[in-house]
């Protein structure tokens, strides 16, 4: 699919955004796994979130959609922590990171083997980094080349252990606790920068034993989980390419309602307002122990900067779209220790520096980076969106800001997090 999107004037309104990715995946894994009847309200429209369910469907936990007074209502009929059934059939994780690298935790103690397998991208992501810790606790998992999916996973006991995790990423971190609810003592793990820590929160509204400090959390196995009514909050990742739409377009003024403010999330908006941005939290309320707020944006004369350390670890999605504000900027924008994007759904670092090139922005990388110049004026181009959601969506934000109207190819990407993108964009241009 190709679309164009045109050069705005303004925008204006108040829009919603999908539920957010991760907690999805989180709710349609530990529901499953939970005992009896869950219901999640919000549940992501993504295609990613879709292949997870696709998967428990696969592992023989039944689902359904309802409607209640107009909301879509995601049930899960979940069988308890040894109710899953060996899949018939490779289960398909698509473009999921999320997916394959946190089931592989659950199916690491299973009775049966499975093999976890994705897309063409997916292929190319590395799992050393959960193969690791799921050995030592005593998994059997096997990669293509050692490293690459699909993963084949024979299920077996598995024992607690005190992990010292090397990487920065939640779904490392997460893959250890969905294992740890099925080994019997204490499994900790320790992280060298603070993650989203919307695993640790689910398992304690399931009523888990988990205790959890900054960048240390352990959890007690086996575990037991209860099902619950859940509400998934609007996700920020989506909501940025459209806050930084509203700043960066002239005489703009936009509401994003329900949208998720867990603080491991909300780096994005203390780096934009550190740069000048209007954003007010206008509302904000507690649902599952996770904050949901309403925020209201308005165009802002943004200064630029550096993100580096802990702050782009806390980021890491939103380093395209802060890219095209980058360029927007009085004094422009340096990324540091970003070698993360190089393994993300796209080498992010050199699409992200692609299409800047393609609007003729100047952009240096490095290899863990970019520097980008402020005050830069986009022009119109073809966009590759090289099959990466957050790819394309960020450079629809940049065509708002150029000169004529630009082309984004492969931009049905959008879809992996957020389908409505496109019809949300137009609802609120002029
Ligand atoms: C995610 C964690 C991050 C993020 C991804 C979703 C999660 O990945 O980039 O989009 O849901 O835990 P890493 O854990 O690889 O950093």
């Amino acid at each position: 699919m190709t679309e164009r999107v045109s050069p705005a004037r303004a925008i204006h309104g108040a829009i919603d955004v999908p539920g957010d990715k991760s907690i999805s995946h989180r709710y349609a894994m530990l529901t499953a796994i939970a005992e009896g009847t869950s219901k999640i309200y919000n549940y992501s429209t993504g295609a990613d979130c879709r292949s997870t369910l696709a998967c428990m469907s696969a592992l023989g936990i039944s689902h359904e959609f309802a409607t209640e007074e107009d909301r879509q209502v995601l049930v899960v009929h979940g069988k308890g922590i040894n109710g899953l059934s060996a899949p018939v059939g490779v289960l398909d994780a698509g473009n999921s990171g999320s997916t394959i690298r946190m089931l592989s935790g659950i199916l690491a103690a299973q009775p049966f083997s499975a093999t976890l397998a994705g897309d063409e991208s997916l292929s190319k992501r590395p799992m050393r980094r959960i193969m690791n810790p799921l050995a030592e606790m005593g998994a059997h998992v096997e990669a293509t080349n050692g490293q690459y999916p699909p993963l084949t996973i024979q299920g077996s006991e598995l024992h607690s252990i005190a992990y010292e995790s090397p990487v920065e990423s939640a779904q490392v971190k997460s893959c250890v606790l969905l294992a740890g609810l099925y080994a019997k003592g204490e499994t900790s793990i320790r992280e060298p920068v603070a993650t989203r820590d919307h695993t640790e929160i689910a398992l304690r509204e399931l009523g888990a034993d988990i205790s959890i400090a900054p960048r240390f959390v352990r959890l007690r196995g086996p575990a037991t989980l209860e099902a619950k009514t859940l509400v998934v909050p609007g996700d920020l990742s989506g909501a940025a390419f459209f806050l930084v739409a509203a700043l960066l377009v002239p005489d703009s003024d936009l509401i994003v309602t329900a949208v998720g403010l867990n603080p491991t999330r909300t780096a994005l908006l203390d780096v934009l307002r550190a740069m000048g941005a209007s954003i007010k939290v206008l509302h904000i309320q507690e649902m599952n122990g996770e904050m949901i707020g309403t925020l209201q944006v308005k165009s802002s004369a943004i200064k630029g900067g550096t993100i580096e350390g802990a702050t782009t670890a806390a980021l890491i999605d939103e380093i395209p779209i802060l890219a095209v504000l980058g360029a927007a900027s009085e004094n422009g924008l340096v990324v540091r220790d970003a070698c993360e994007l190089r393994v993300k759904e796209t080498d992010r670092i050199e699409t992200i520096a692609q299409n800047m090139r393609a609007m003729h922005l100047h952009v240096d990388t490095t290899a863990d980076g970019l520097a980008i110049p402020g005050r830069q004026h986009f022009r119109a181009a073809e966009i590759q969106s090289c099959g990466d959601h957050r790819i394309a969506m960020a450079f629809s934000v940049a065509a708002l800001l150029a000169d004529e109207p630009s082309v984004i190819y492969d931009a049905e990407a959008a879809s992996v997090s957020f389908p409505e993108f496109y019809n949300t964009l137009r609802s609120i241009t002029q």
